[in-house]
């Protein structure tokens, strides 16, 4: 394999980590989409309870608890976002109803039929769509709901060398129908699914990388794993750039029934 393909989860967590904790978001979104998603979602109250996996820093789940007023845990497996996650809870005086604790999201806590609203923004790949959505609906009470973004293919057919990235960095991106079918099958009603919008990767994702690469660089110069993994993420933004009609992230809303 190039150094070009290698894919991100092959560099060291812990500099991963460093790299992406400086920023507001560790995956391409917006406070925009967010709240968009949850205008499909209508079951929640001041007693509701919410998970948001692979919460990262929490830049999404601050924006949910500002529309929501019921109970948040954010769950990461990487205690130093975690940590930034919960200075952000205090900043923002959100602590007494919104956590984050560290934990695995094949490996999750919670009590059957305990959640009202499953939340996962750019994460569920490290499971797994398909493993993902089923496992996690137990969690879930009838009638509650999972919200997660996910890449997805926008085309039955594309260029070779995004397909050979995509495949090689996450064989289970597929196209959006195939995606909806799979929610069926689990056990959900599809209420929703939209494209992120571009400025999603761009100006809110690629965008923010630009300062913290430079910065990263001066921290770390010669240090090939800190280069390393900036080329990578350097790479991914062209791709992104190319390819940007082929593939992007796609919100999926479901009910459990
Ligand atoms: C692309 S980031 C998205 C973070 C955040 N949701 C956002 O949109 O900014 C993926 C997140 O999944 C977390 N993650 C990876 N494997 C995990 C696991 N097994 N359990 C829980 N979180 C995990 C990573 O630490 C990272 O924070």
């Amino acid at each position: 394999m190039s150094d070009e393909t290698k894919s991100i989860h092959e560099f060291d967590f812990k500099l991963i980590c460093e790299y992406f904790s400086g920023m507001e978001r560790q995956g391409p979104g917006s406070s925009e989409v967010t709240s968009k998603a949850l205008s499909f979602i209508d079951n929640l109250t001041n007693e509701s309870k919410i998970a948001d996996i692979g919460c990262g820093t929490g830049g999404q789940t601050m924006v949910l608890a500002q529309h929501t007023s019921g109970h948040i845990t954010g769950i990461d497996l990487f205690a130093d976002f975690i940590d930034i996650f919960n200075v952000n809870c205090r900043k923002l005086n959100l602590q007494d109803r919104v956590e984050g604790v560290v934990g695995s999201m094949d490996h999750l806590s919670f009590q059957n039929e305990e959640l009202d609203l499953i939340w996962s923004e750019g994460a569920i790949y490290n499971i797994g769509f398909e493993r993902g959505i089923n496992e996690w609906r137990k969690f879930l009470k009838t009638g509650g709901f999972i919200a997660v973004s996910e890449a997805s293919w926008f085309t039955e057919k594309r260029p070779d060398e995004i397909d050979r990235f995509w495949k090689d960095a996450y064989p289970e991106i597929d196209i959006i129908s195939h995606k909806v079918k799979q929610m069926q099958q689990a056990g959900y009603i599809p209420m929703a699914t939209f494209v992120l919008p571009e400025n999603c990767w761009m100006e809110h994702f690629y965008a923010l990388q630009v300062p913290a690469q430079e910065k990263f660089l001066k921290k770390y110069a010669g240090n090939k794993t800190a280069e390393e993994l900036v080329k990578n993420q350097r790479h991914e933004a062209e791709l992104y750039y190319k390819y940007k009609e082929f593939y992007g992230y796609v919100f999926y809303i479901g009910k459990k029934i």
